[in-house]
């Protein structure tokens, strides 16, 4: 089974998925973002889990990122399409990036399952975060809807909730990043401790602090995403409807 988990601007899938249940909120490691919403799409069976819950009252910082995976591992689920909000550098608002990369800024987040308390101190390898088989699937079905997507890029994932500094932004830049959020991590390597394929549909919704003259609009910053998202819904449709997995 797969899995979307939608970040802001994305808390439901199309009409078209008929959603049969819903399924729990505990887990070993506490309670997920919002009732995982199981049906299907396409002919597909699909889980889609919104990761600041449903009225995006979650923030980043808080997000219980291990419930939210261990759940959808615990469904059954083997591959995750996520989709994250975030600022580019050398990405243009409106655009849509698929990254193959990710520097991870955060902090204080719990980052693994291999905890001291299971008395198992386990390594992952991760030096390609994302899965490339899915990473090729989305870009594909980009091809084929006709939806123009930048085919790699290096998430810098920061901690938030603010936004960052010109500064934080210039260093990040020279360290190679071309987007930037928030949630991409510890996300993608639990999926990855799980064995999960996991990729990311990133929708650019401004550019990063510094990178043009203005400060931040934040209701530029909506109006981006909530146009954006619909773009990223027909793209996972496409995806969804090619799917074998
Ligand atoms: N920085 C970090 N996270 C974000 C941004 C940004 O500029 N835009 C959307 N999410």
């Amino acid at each position: 089974m797969q899995a979307v988990i939608g970040g802001s601007g994305l808390y439901a899938l199309n009409p078209e998925f008929r959603i049969d249940r819903s399924h729990m909120r505990d887990t070993p490691y506490g309670e997920i973002s919002a009732e995982l919403k199981i049906g299907e799409l396409n002919g597909q069976r699909i889980v889609f889990l919104a990761r600041h819950g449903e009225s995006h009252q979650i923030p980043p910082h808080r997000i219980n990122y291990r419930a939210n995976l261990w759940a959808l591992q615990h469904l059954g689920v083997e591959s995750i399409i996520a989709v994250n909000a975030v600022g580019g550098i050398d990405a243009p608002p409106k655009s849509l990036v698929i990254p193959d990369q990710i520097i991870d800024y955060s902090s204080n987040r719990e980052q693994s399952f291999f905890d001291a308390d299971k008395g198992e101190a386990g390594h992952v390898d991760f030096t390609y975060p994302y899965s490339e088989t899915l990473r090729k699937r989305i870009i594909a079905a980009g091809q084929s809807s006709d939806i123009e997507l930048t085919q790699s890029g290096t998430y810098g994932c920061t901690n938030g909730p603010r936004f960052e500094t010109r500064a934080e932004i210039q260093k990040m830049q020279r360290d190679g990043c071309s987007i930037i959020g928030m949630t991409g991590m510890p996300e993608a390597c639990l999926a990855r401790e799980l064995d999960m394929d996991y990729a990311s549909i990133a929708l650019v919704v401004n550019w990063c602090a510094g990178i043009k003259d203005s400060i931040l609009d934040m209701e530029q910053i909506t109006k981006t995403l909530d146009q954006g998202m619909k773009t990223v819904l027909r793209l996972i449709n496409t995806l969804l409807a090619q799917n074998d997995r």
